[in-house]
């Protein structure tokens, strides 16, 4: 006879206690404790008490392999017939492999998911599209937007773990899509679904499903307001890779990101527009982030960004204007905010610029972050612009890492940065003395070198002829 406990879990963190408690010791948050009921069957322990063999038939069982004895040859991806998608996932579908998207309401998961659907069914094997958001009437409706038909793509509105499983046997899908993550539950369980023991728990589920078969599974999730996705630790380490939707949703373009990637480079980038018909892939990201440049205008600076292995070139402006009440206001949108603080500081104390008495406002052109130390130089620019009043000439671009001591440190990659400004027709670039070429080279790919060791240096160099 199988018993049941109750126990308390901390809906931000996962964190389990036998009572109620007001406030999680383990992550701080007030109130997020939610009494789940706890059958004594072998699942019930979610995961946290070591393998759980059995669950859905998987036996992991067997003697360890020598290390040269294990086929290592990485089985080949597919590609999703969608480069950009490709491009985060670090060069196509692993097959087997699973994957987290997450993003705000209405940004595109499921609009990308049913595009990558309908393209492995055409190309692949079958696909099972499993929602429980949406019925598969209101899917149907999206994918004739989106221009879907054909293909043994097939669609399923349900909201239970087993029946989805039941449909996975049948069909014998090559890739299953969840969308989502939060809305499955499963019948072992008595909790809401949505909470972070039944998310984990479907998760879990099907990771063994997913390990078992080889069968690749796309998980949809949904970000909490606070950029979480519920139930966020559990469920990234159980998936192999990780994408958000980063930025606005009432832009028109789309940033996937990969924040992690058991198969390949973090932090690469896709670019989309969302069109009427559904996602387009952008590959020129640096003309989409300059598009809509104002010349000759103060506060602006263009920089190199590498985002992955992806160079790219973004705008930033800053705003500096003298502030009206006593503490001078700093705000940054796409920026590390603390980063800008201390480059203002740097600013006043190393090149003497009196921005206590200023607010400042510098943001990243585009709805993209840019976390990268390296537009730290671009951000100090686009700051000296706007407080002299004096524009940056066009064709100009900059990148290096700001040091606490007014010094320029290098960047990584610096020449397949200065490429993509060649490509963008810049025609100068000041960049980290140590980034210039080995052989002692002005000059690359028909672009100006100018290498700076202080920010003093740099932005004379920025404000000059050009
Ligand atoms: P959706 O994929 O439903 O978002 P999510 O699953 O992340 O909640 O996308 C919703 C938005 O995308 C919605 O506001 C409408 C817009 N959209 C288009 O602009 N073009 C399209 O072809 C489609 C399908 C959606
Ligand atoms: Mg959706």
């Amino acid at each position: 006879m199988s018993k049941t406990r109750s126990v308390f879990e901390c809906q931000a963190c996962g964190f389990s206690s036998s009572k109620w408690l007001g406030r999680c010791p383990d992550c701080g948050e007030w109130n997020s404790f939610v009494e789940e009921k706890v059958t004594a069957t072998p699942a019930a322990a979610a995961g946290k008490s070591g393998p759980r063999q059995g669950v859905l038939g998987l036996e992991t069982g067997g003697r360890p392999h020598l290390f040269d004895e294990v086929d290592g040859a990485e089985a080949d991806r597919i590609p999703s017939g969608i480069g950009e998608f490709d491009r985060v996932l670090g060069g196509g579908i692993v097959p087997g492999s699973m994957v987290l998207i997450g993003g705000e309401p209405g940004i595109g998961k499921s609009t990308l998911l049913l595009q990558v659907a309908h393209l492995l069914a055409r190309m692949g094997g079958p696909v099972l599209y499993a929602s429980g958001e949406e019925s598969e009437r209101q899917i149907k409706l999206r994918g004739e937007r989106l221009g879907v038909r054909g293909g043994a793509l097939y669609l399923m509105g349900e909201t239970a773990l087993e029946r989805i499983v039941e449909q996975v046997d049948a069909i014998r899908p090559a890739a299953l899509v969840i969308d989502s993550v939060q809305t499955i539950y499963s019948t072992r369980l008595s909790s809401a679904p949505g909470s972070i023991s039944q998310v984990r728990e479907v998760a879990t589920q099907l990771l063994f499903l997913a390990k078992g078969r080889g069968l690749t599974t796309f998980l949809i999730g949904h970000v909490t307001k606070e950029g979480n996705l519920a139930g966020p630790k559990s469920l990234e380490h159980i998936v192999d890779t990780v994408l958000y939707f980063e930025g606005e949703r009432q832009q028109h373009h789309r940033i996937v990101r990969a924040v992690k990637n058991r198969f390949g480079a973090i932090s690469e980038l896709g670019v989309f527009e969302m069109t009427g018909s559904g996602l387009a892939p952008v590959p020129n990201a640096s003309a989409l982030f300059l598009g809509e440049r104002l010349e000759g205008a103060p506060g602006s600076s263009v920089t190199a960004t590498l985002e992955g292995t992806r160079p790219m070139l973004v705008e930033v402006q800053a705003l500096v204007s003298p502030t009206s009440f006593g503490t001078p206001r700093r705000m940054t949108i796409g920026l590390d905010a603390n980063r800008t603080a201390l480059l203002l500081a740097v600013l006043e104390k190393r090149v003497g610029l009196q921005l206590l008495g200023e607010d400042v406002y510098a943001s990243v052109v585009g709805g993209l972050d840019v976390p990268e130390p390296a537009v730290d130089l671009g951000v100090a620019v686009a700051v000296a612009s706007s407080f002299r009043n004096r524009p940056v000439p066009a064709r100009t671009v900059v990148f290096g890492e700001v040091g606490l001591g007014g010094e320029i440190r290098a960047a990584g990659q610096a020449a397949l940065r200065v490429r993509e400004a060649a490509q963008m027709g810049f025609t100068r670039c000041v960049l980290p003395e140590r980034n210039l070429p080995a052989n002692g080279a002005t000059r690359e790919a028909g672009i100006e070198l100018c290498g700076v060791r202080t920010l003093e240096q740099a932005l004379e160099a920025a404000f000059g002829e050009g």
